[in-house]
């Protein structure tokens, strides 16, 4: 296993290419221009809210949908910790930084628009947002990979998995105006997970029994960034009745096209015994997953909706 510096320099063209190419595919957008302000009114302080204030165009939110907008807002609030932990990992200099500081950039845009938009249409409760988002912000508890080579495999594993519940949660809003917010957040995460995606598989091939250990560590111990959200299993278990994203969601959408056909993990080379260990654990947790999956899609209500 490499150390982080030796990593971190061995992959400078790697980081630099891919900068350059999220740059060039990025394209410039503007939260305000995705919020109906029109539906706005102007608040009464102190006033409880009731479902009956929300104007969604003449559509219904389901709780479970609300638990996923609450969930998806506050898991981009906690912004700040992120930045933090990837900062530490990546550093701030050369391309490295430049990546992180744009990468926060384009991630502050993302609260703006999810709660522009819940705002103006009054679509979830403001006060109870208010009050979990300080109570998880000023907690920081936030997913923290050990090593440089788990925050890579951790990266990639967790943008995707945002970008899957934004999609699914926006295409379960009837609103066009909060699909279209969740979609535009969406197509963000996914450049992002195709950053991290592809920067992972820089690094296999840089340090494969690094990465092995720390990609079979982050399948196993993986859980989204919204861990220190008040009631965060009350809502992960709505969400997952859903369908929006769940144990199987996770597996096929996730962990099969990133670890087994993107990084193809089966088919590494140059690991020692202690990479090829991490190799024989992965394989069983994958297998493990795909069984556990095959249950839950059978009993799922709604068909796939991503
Ligand atoms: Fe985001
Ligand atoms: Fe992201």
């Amino acid at each position: 296993m490499l150390d982080a510096q030796r990593l971190l320099d061995d992959l400078d063209p790697a980081v630099e290419r891919l900068l350059e190419r999220h740059l060039a595919t990025s394209k410039e957008w503007f939260p305000h221009e995705h919020v109906p302000y029109g539906r706005g009114r102007d608040p009464i302080p102190g006033e409880q809210w009731s479902v009956d204030d929300a104007d969604l165009a003449g559509f219904e939110l389901s709780d479970a949908v609300r638990s996923a907008l609450l969930v998806n807002l506050l898991t981009e609030d906690n912004l700040p910790y992120y930045f933090r932990t990837v900062e530490k990992l990546f550093g701030a200099d050369g391309a490295w930084g430049t990546w992180v500081r744009r990468w926060t950039a384009e991630e502050g845009r993302h609260s703006m628009a999810i709660y522009g938009y819940l705002m103006v249409t009054r679509a979830i409760d403001p006060h109870h947002l208010e009050r979990c988002r300080m109570a998880q912000v000023s907690g920081g508890i936030t997913p923290n990979p050990e090593t440089l080579q788990d925050g890579f495999a951790y990266l990639a594993l967790q943008e995707l998995a945002t970008r899957i519940s934004h999609r699914a949660t926006g295409k379960l809003m009837g609103d066009p105006a909060g699909y279209d917010v969740m979609m535009k957040v969406a197509s963000d995460e996914n450049l992002h997970q195709l950053f991290y995606r592809d920067l992972a598989t820089a690094a296999i091939e840089a340090d494969p029994d690094g990465m092995m250990v720390g990609i079979e560590r982050q399948v196993a111990g993986f859980s989204m960034p919204g861990i220190g959200i008040p009631g965060f299993n009350e809502h992960a278990k709505r969400i997952a009745q859903a369908g929006i994203y769940d144990l199987s969601v996770h597996h096929e959408q996730i962990l099969v096209p990133i670890v087994l056909r993107t990084w193809n993990v089966e088919q590494v080379t140059g690991l020692t015994a202690e990479g090829e260990q991490a190799r024989d654990r992965l394989m069983a947790r994958m297998a493990k997953s795909e069984r556990v999956a095959r249950r839950l899609a059978e009993r799922r209500p709604t068909p796939a909706l991503v």
